[in-house]
């Protein structure tokens, strides 16, 4: 003899069931996709310690300066940030850094040929801010970094 649930039993079992169909359907169908936003590497409270961490990942990834800045083709950045203040009479170590980056032409390190593009320029193409995060992170090579998001770099 086949054993058969009675009628309303067999309704509840359909119900239940076609419930959670749906249900595990709305788990695994895709909700609207979210599209996250550009990473913000620059906000306008930023510290100095944290446009430093930007500045160091600004360097090596963008900037690509570490292709050049080894000591053969253009000069190590051990201690650019005391040496910075130093190196022209009459410009502080911000002033310094801020041509190092906007007009690499106007000195050249002695020993080695020009040869840096400006970093505002195409293909590199950094924002003023960029700029400050950068050199607040040379300024951290062997000094003390001032810099801030306020800071003039006369540019
Ligand atoms: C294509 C090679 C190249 C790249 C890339 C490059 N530089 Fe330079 N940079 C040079 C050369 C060559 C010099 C030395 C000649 C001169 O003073 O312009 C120099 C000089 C400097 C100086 C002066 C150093 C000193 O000791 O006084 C600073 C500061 C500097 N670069 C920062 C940077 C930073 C920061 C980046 C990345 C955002 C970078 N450079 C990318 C080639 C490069």
């Amino acid at each position: 003899m086949k054993l058969t649930a009675p009628m309303p039993l067999k309704l509840v079992a359909l119900v239940l069931g076609t419930t959670a169909f749906y249900m595990y359907l709305g788990q695994i169908v895709p909700q609207k996709e979210v599209h996250p936003p550009p990473p913000v590497l620059i906000s306008a409270e930023m510290t100095t310690e944290e446009l430093i961490q930007v500045g160091l990942e600004l360097a090596n990834g963008r900037g690509i300066c570490m292709d050049c800045h080894n000591d053969v083709r253009a000069p190590g950045f051990d201690g650019i940030g005391s040496r910075a203040g130093a190196r022209i009479e009459g410009m502080s170590d911000i002033e310094y850094l801020a041509q190092s980056l906007y007009e690499p032409d106007a000195f050249l390190v002695p020993g080695f040929a020009q040869g840096m593009q400006k970093m505002n320029a195409p293909p590199i193409s950094f924002s003023d801010d960029e700029m400050k995060a950068v050199i607040a992170w040379l300024q951290s090579q062997g000094g003390t970094a001032t810099v801030t998001l306020d800071t003039d770099l006369g540019y």
